[in-house]
């Protein structure tokens, strides 16, 4: 696979400007009523349209935060096997797609050896109802990777940067992330964070900035995205998505979810970022 390029400087084209007019924001303003229907697997609860990988049930935690034991010292039972599976490929991909020189110091800053262990307590959030079928959104190149992650994700713990008091539970409901490497991840980093962000489709992550800076990787599903103030740009998976430290970016789903690789360098690796008001 080719080393991908970050094609960020494209002026928006017709697709994003289509995708300006379609499609509820949710943001501060919006509420759930604009937001179609979910998933049937919404919730997490069993659905005939799930395939047995999708059956997996999260176990209870096999520990806490704070535990740095290393890697090799750990056993390979249920619990960890998926997210071990998922760093090997994770790694091998992000070689991968950073292999331009462009973006040596990214790549270099992904760990060579195995990196010690965290254990995590596994977490759902309803935006992994979006799973189911993601892969269908994917490139040839990005979908070994979402099958690994889908088979991955009951094991991880799901977050979300935000709460009510900034989103509304319609975004709430469709956005999350999990971190697999880095300060709070089931492996450990104090140079990079890195994970996956997941978004439901038609919702809009709002500008906002912080002191990392950032590369998505874009896994499934076509989402139109922002830097600076060169307007929404639809970005195709297999697209690399770069953004500099504090430089105000956005990102807003039409009819797709989206999944995507982040890697955070430098900085504030758990900050939460500063969002720009509406308006
Ligand atoms: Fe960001």
């Amino acid at each position: 696979m080719a080393s991908w390029i970050d094609t960020s400087a494209v002026e928006p084209g017709p697709a994003g400007q289509r995708a300006a007019t379609q499609g509820p924001k949710v943001g501060r303003s919006a509420g759930a009523s604009q937001i179609g229907p979910l998933p049937a697997s919404y919730g997490l609860a069993p659905s005939p349209t799930l395939t047995p990988r999708r059956l997996v049930t999260a176990k209870p935690a096999c520990g806490t935060i704070g535990d740095f034991s290393p890697y090799a010292a750990h056993g390979t039972g249920p619990m960890t096997e998926p997210a071990e599976d998922l760093l090997g490929t994770t790694l091998a991909f992000a070689r991968r797609a950073l292999a331009d020189p462009h973006w040596d110091h990214l790549r270099m800053a992904l760990p060579e050896g195995p990196p010690a262990r965290r254990d995590v307590l596994p977490r759902p959030l309803p935006v992994m109802a979006w799973l189911d079928g993601i892969e269908d959104q994917a490139a040839p190149d990005t979908r070994d990777l979402c099958a690994v992650l889908c088979r991955a994700a009951p094991h991880l713990a799901w977050g979300q940067t935000y709460g009510a008091a900034d989103f509304s539970a319609g975004f709430l409901e469709r956005y999350g992330w999990t971190e697999l490497l880095g300060q709070r991840g089931p492996f450990v980093s104090d140079t990079i964070a890195c994970g996956f962000l997941l978004l439901g489709p038609g919702i809009e992550y709002p500008r906002h900035r912080h002191e990392a800076e950032e590369a998505y990787l874009v896994l499934a599903g076509t989402a139109d995205w922002l830097k600076a103030d060169r307007g929404f740009v639809p970005r195709p998976p297999g697209a690399l998505v770069h953004t500099p430290s504090q430089c105000w970016h956005a990102i807003r789903t039409s009819d797709q979810a989206l999944l995507a690789f982040y890697l955070w360098s430098a900085g504030d690796l758990t900050q939460k970022s500063e969002v720009r008001p509406a308006g």
